[in-house]
């Protein structure tokens, strides 16, 4: 089973990123949204990324051509039939990816291999509405995916060995390490990282620490590359809370459950780094910790004193 030919459904942050990274690594791409305007924005997003690895040194000007000659965006599902792969990279909502897979469908070649870059949803319930769950998998990348080196290869109940074996292959031929398991929600990483993630944001509700306290404290403390609230607003408030509630409604545990504040957030549209604003205000250079979220926010003092 050859990977020659690679689909993405969907050029928004992850999808974008993993456009990106399969036409560096030399495959021809083609990717799906759902309007140009969507499309311009999501390969304006590859063209800014490649443009600093350019000006920092890391790409020669010549790879960066090369690799955006290799993608060719649409936005019809017929221009997909030919793909070997296809990656879904479409919103983290179920009755999204069922309608968008079933669209793919009508014209895609029969041995071709379905994916999904899910990070919550179950592969085995998602592979039961197309026509093939033998031939899906799940492929989850970590954000920013042009330099985070993981992806998880998740195995629905129906994937066949092959089928894992073959997405195992591709994500050494991107150049990222995949991991192998099972389809249990949150796979590994976000099983572990998510309740820490919640966590981060409980401690800043009971006043345990400033965001920066928090934030310095596991970076400092455990050498994180970053503090969780600072990682909260990179994933987004709004997606980290999707993807708690699924897992909170699956265990039913209280690791899982989305903290007040984090549900305030979301409503108020303090998303993170992409609406500017989350716990950090990322309006000015560099980022202000946002005071007013709660008299926790600044150790304890209340905003303005
Ligand atoms: N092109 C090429 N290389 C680039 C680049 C570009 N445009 N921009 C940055 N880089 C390179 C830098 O040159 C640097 O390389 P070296 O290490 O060789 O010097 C490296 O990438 C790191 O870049 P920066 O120095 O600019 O930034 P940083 O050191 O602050 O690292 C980070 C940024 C990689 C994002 C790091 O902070 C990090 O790893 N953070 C944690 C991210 C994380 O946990 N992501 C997972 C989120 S969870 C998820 O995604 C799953 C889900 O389902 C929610």
């Amino acid at each position: 089973m050859e990977i020659r030919k690679v689909g993405v459904m969907g050029c928004g942050l992850m999808g974008s990123g993993i456009t990106q990274v399969a036409a560096q690594a030399g495959f021809p791409v083609t990717v799906l949204e759902v309007s140009k305007e969507a499309l311009q924005a999501g390969l304006k997003r590859i063209d800014q990324f490649l443009t600093g690895g350019v000006a920092k040194g890391k790409l020669r000007p010549e790879d960066k051509e090369a690799t955006q000659s290799r993608i060719s965006g649409v936005t019809a599902y017929g221009a997909l039939r030919d793909c070997d792969l296809v990656i879904e990279a479409v919103v983290e909502d179920l009755a999204t990816k069922k309608q968008a897979f079933r669209s793919l469908e009508e014209s895609l070649k029969p041995e071709a291999v379905i994916a999904s870059n899910t990070s919550s949803l179950s592969i085995s319930e998602m592979a039961a509405v197309t026509s093939r769950p033998q031939r899906f998998v799940g492929l989850h990348f970590f954000n920013p995916v042009p330099l985070m080196k993981l992806v998880e290869v998740i195995r629905g109940l129906q994937t066949t060995p092959e089928v894992e074996a073959a997405a195992v292959a591709f994500t050494r031929a991107l150049g990222k390490t995949p991991i192998r398991t099972s389809d249990r929600p949150g796979f590994i990483v976000n099983r572990l990282l998510v309740p820490y993630l919640l966590d981060s944001i409980r401690a800043l509700e009971e006043g345990v620490g400033s965001i920066v306290d928090i934030d310095q404290g596991m970076k400092l403390g455990c050498g994180h590359p970053m503090g969780p609230l600072t990682l909260n607003d990179l994933v987004g408030i709004d997606t980290t809370y999707h993807i708690a509630n699924i897992m909170f409604e699956e265990f039913r545990e209280r690791r899982f459950a989305p903290p007040p504040l984090m549900k305030r957030m979301v409503l108020t549209g303090l998303h993170g780094r992409k609406t500017g604003r989350g716990f950090y205000d990322y309006s000015s250079e560099p980022a202000r910790p946002n005071d007013f979220l709660c008299p926790g926010a600044r150790g304890g003092k209340e905003p303005g004193a």
